[in-house]
């Protein structure tokens, strides 16, 4: 196992009826800036249990936080913060309403000349304002890990601070049962891909890191369509496994002390970027081509998925790994998301201006090994076609 520190602050409030407990989070005295979307809360009553929660305190709203959120938008939130002292963000949303209110925490307090350098330059946050979630929509993780994703112009980058990590999550899987068979599977497939990012890399012995990375394969896998078909969609058991799956997925357990390989999200990230196609959709076309491709490099692991989480055991060695990889694409099929770049209706046409993005955006260098070039990447999207 490698060496590690591990710290999660985040301190999260799970079940159903939990968003009260905003009200012993956020201090009383608090300016509170409530953050959200396209207004999916206020359909669901999620909003008004949040402005319930926060009786007695000053609150001021920012919205229109769109999927892969836009620095052009979050920047405006600004002014509203400086105008009224806002002192607490509240993120009320999907990873996109928890990634976009991590960026104005830290470009509402950043001392540069330019909040985008935070992005684009990587320039070390400093401080930040504090940020509580409730999250609705069970996928990226965000809710309590440092990172966060900013579109400005067609790219789209991640950073990460420990400051932008909220420091409380609401995490209520009634609040779910609103979502679309679309956005839940999107979740379920980006949560299994986010597990798959931290364990399909090398060995280095780390068991503990190992079977819980399988535990929530297999738990994505038994419950993930189950919260599709109309028998059991319904079922907050169900929907309460989806939800902790995605964030033990992405809190920095799983990952500690393992090798990691974000390949697949950081080509996955210029197929939105150019083509808007949602996060998961991505992730889903570009793993199994990586599968294919590093399958040399990751053949030892490939095989262990093969037999722990998918209980493949007949065969030679070649045979389990086709085996794991058919087993994977039928799952995401089975999720409803598409897993070549012709469902999407791309073609080969299409891989080249990736590839430049991929080079101007540094990401020359994937993989656990640091050797995934822009020659291998665009192989890995010719192999996705
Ligand atoms: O905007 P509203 O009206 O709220 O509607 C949203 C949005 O249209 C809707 N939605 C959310 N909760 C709902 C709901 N509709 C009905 N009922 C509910 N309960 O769902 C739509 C999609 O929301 P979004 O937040 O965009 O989805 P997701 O949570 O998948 O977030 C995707 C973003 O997170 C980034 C992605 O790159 C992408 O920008 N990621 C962030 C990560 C992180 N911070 O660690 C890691 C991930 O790999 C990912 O990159
Ligand atoms: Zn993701």
């Amino acid at each position: 196992m490698l060496n590690f520190t591990f710290h999660n602050p985040t301190r999260i409030h799970f079940g159903e009826g939990q968003i009260a407990a905003i009200a012993k989070e956020i201090p009383s005295d608090a300016t509170v800036l409530i953050i959200y979307g396209g207004g999916s809360i206020k359909k669901n009553g999620v909003y008004d249990q949040v402005v319930a929660a926060l009786e007695g305190r000053k609150v001021f709203e920012f919205s229109g936080i769109e999927p892969n959120p836009s620095y052009d938008t979050l920047v405006k939130s600004l002014a509203v913060i400086r105008e009224n002292k806002v002192d607490y963000l509240l993120a009320v949303g999907g990873g996109s309403v928890v990634d976009g209110t991590k960026f104005i925490a830290a470009a509402a307090l950043f001392e540069g000349d330019d909040p985008w350098d935070i992005v684009a330059k990587q320039q070390r946050i400093t401080q930040a304002l504090p940020i509580g979630a409730v999250l609705t929509l069970p996928a990226t993780g965000s809710e309590s890990n440092t990172g966060a994703v900013v579109t400005r112009h067609g790219n789209k980058l991640p950073f990460a601070s420990p400051l932008v990590r909220p420091k409380f999550a609401v995490l209520d899987p009634a609040v779910t049962l609103t979502l679309s068979d679309r956005q839940v599977g999107n979740g379920v497939v980006d949560a299994f891909v986010h597990t798959m990012e931290q364990y399909l890399t090398y060995s280095v012995n780390g068991k503990v890191q190992d079977r819980f990375s399988e535990g929530l394969l297999q738990t994505l896998i038994e419950d993930g369509p189950k919260a599709l078909a109309p028998e059991t969609k319904e079922d907050l058991a169900v929907r309460a496994n989806v939800m902790w799956s995605a964030t033990m997925a992405l809190n920095g357990l799983i990952g500690a002390g393992v090798p990691q390989d974000w390949t697949t999200h950081m080509i996955g990230h210029e197929l939105t970027g150019a083509h808007g196609i949602d996060h998961a959709r991505t992730l889903s076309i570009v793993l199994p081509a990586v599968m294919k491709v590093r399958r040399e490099e990751k053949r030892e692991k490939l095989l262990q998925y093969a037999a722990r989480v998918w209980n493949i055991h007949d065969g030679d060695e070649d045979a389990r790994i086709d085996q794991a990889i058919a087993a994977t694409e039928a799952f995401f099929t089975k999720m409803g998301v598409p897993t070549r770049l012709s469902h999407v209706d791309l073609g080969e046409s299409d891989i080249e201006p990736m590839i430049v993005k991929l080079a101007e955006h540094g990401m020359v260098k994937l993989s656990e090994h640091r050797n995934i070039t822009p020659d291998v990447s665009r192989e890995i999207l010719r192999v996705a076609l």
